[in-house]
């Protein structure tokens, strides 16, 4: 019986994973979000609306569910309060089923202003951020000098603490990038007024999840970005701040992994990426062009293009290397309906020899040319269909073969943005 399930990010993120988080809540006591911040976008389709979450689990729809941030997570007050607002329009008991850690580090204003500032100094080599504050809400976390969601409740201690930590995001500012300093007051009224209407949100989350799942309740692990965005394992310096595989839900939501039954990754039938770095695959033609229309492939969080390019088994393996998948939920599968043929990258040729295995370096990466294997298209609709025996001959093909290159059985598999159009495989009949 699989009673807790992770979803991660098989790719570089915007897999879907938002919509699948929203079509495997439907029975689930928890979800729960373990890294990352506001830079993740997730969109949840339903029949009269489009809603993108950025911190709340994609899990808040179902009325049965309690949506957890752990600790993991680098927690704008600012950006949670305009999600909660936003949101408290279609749900209506909103406030008794967010839940937030009191070990959340704190994303504050000038964690932004510094992640634009070093994006900006770094110029041709800026990484391609969010712009959220998301690497300097990390860093300082790291550092050990970060604001903690438990600090909110003793005013006399944050303002010690803000006043501290302006001080040195200010010299940096002022010294380093010579932009203008924040004023640490409006940051301390901010979070004094913030610290008002989170309290009644504020638990311990790793004590809630773990007697849930003790008591045998169903809980869900919502990963945000992609495993090769990991702070480690993703093509450094080319990723995101935070673990983003599922080694990320026993530090960012203190679960142990034992109790983790199954993971589910969701990848698209292609891939895509947003910002900089290395992308063997990717397709700078007429084809990549199609795939973007046909895919809508815009940021959800900041509205900028995705680069696209065909299936890259070697990543999936390598991702699925690092994290053992149980299954793989594919994901647009109908964005490639019109396609002559479709390209799967089988290895690489790297140095005059063929690897089937990367090094995460972006570096080695930039220098790998993709082999491929060319599939016949299927010139058919698999938009919206529901039982996998309806598909046409050559998509199921397709799907088979991007399971056998990357070992992982295709568990799932999506055919639109909108909550139906989705095939359950046998994996998943217990869930
Ligand atoms: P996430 O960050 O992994 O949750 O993914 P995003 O929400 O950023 O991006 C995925 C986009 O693809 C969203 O616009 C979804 O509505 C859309 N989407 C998800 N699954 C499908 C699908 O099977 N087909 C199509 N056409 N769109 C999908
Ligand atoms: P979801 O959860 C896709 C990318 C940024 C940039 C790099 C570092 O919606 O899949 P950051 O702001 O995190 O320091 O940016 O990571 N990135 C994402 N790409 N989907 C995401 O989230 C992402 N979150 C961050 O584009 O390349
Ligand atoms: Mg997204």
């Amino acid at each position: 019986m699989t009673q807790t399930l992770a979803v991660i990010g098989g790719q570089w993120g915007d897999e879907g994973k938002g919509k699948i988080v929203d079509c495997l809540s439907s029975a689930v006591n928890a979800v729960v979000r373990f890294q990352g911040g506001h830079n993740a976008g997730h969109t949840l389709v339903t029949d009269d609306r489009s809603i993108v979450l950025h911190l709340i689990p994609a899990g808040i729809l179902h009325r049965a569910v309690t949506a957890f941030i752990g600790n993991g997570v680098v927690l704008s007050p600012e950006a949670l309060y305009d999600e909660l607002q936003k949101l408290s329009e279609i749900v209506r008991d909103l406030k008794e089923r967010v839940r937030i850690s009191d070990d959340c580090t704190l994303l504050l204003p000038s964690h932004a202003a510094l992640d634009v500032a070093r994006e900006k100094a770094k110029g041709s080599r800026a990484i391609g951020t969010t712009s959220r504050g998301i690497g300097p809400a990390y860093e300082d976390k790291i550092a050990r000098r970060a604001l903690k969601v438990h600090h909110l409740f003793d005013h006399e201690l944050l303002g010690e603490k803000v006043s501290e930590l302006l001080d040195y995001h200010n010299f940096l500012l002022g010294q380093r990038f010579g932009e203008e300093a924040i004023a640490a007051n409006l940051i301390h009224d901010s979070l004094c007024e913030a610290s008002q209407w989170m309290l009644p949100l504020v638990t311990d989350v790793s004590r809630d999840v773990s007697s849930l799942v003790d008591n045998g309740s169903k809980v869900l692990f919502e990963g945000a970005q992609g495993v090769m965005l990991d702070i480690d394992h993703g093509t450094y310096p080319y990723v995101t701040s935070s673990n983003t595989g599922i080694g990320g839900i026993s530090t960012g939501a203190g679960l142990p992994l034992a109790k983790i039954n199954k993971t589910l990754a969701v990848v698209k039938a292609y891939t895509t990426r947003v910002g900089a770095g290395p992308f063997p695959t990717e397709l700078h033609d007429s084809v990549g062009n199609r795939l973007a229309a046909r895919g809508v492939e815009f940021g959800a969080t900041t509205g900028r293009p995705r680069r696209c390019g065909w299936f890259d088994s070697v990543l999936v393996r390598r991702a699925h290397q690092l994290n053992h998948f149980d299954g793989l939920c594919v994901t647009k599968l109908d964005v490639l309906d019109e396609l002559e043929s479709i390209k799967i990258c089988t290895n690489y040729q790297y140095d005059g020899r063929s690897v089937d295995n990367i090094t995460s370096s972006a570096i080695r990466l930039q220098q790998c040319e993709p082999v491929y294997e060319e599939m016949p298209g299927w010139h058919d609709a698999t938009y919206g269909i529901t039982d996998y025996q309806k598909l046409p001959q050559n998509a199921k093909k397709y799907l088979m073969r991007i399971s056998e290159l990357t070992g992982v059985p295709v568990a799932m598999i999506s055919t639109g943005p909108n909550r139906p159009h989705v095939i359950y495989r046998e994996l998943l009949s217990d869930w």
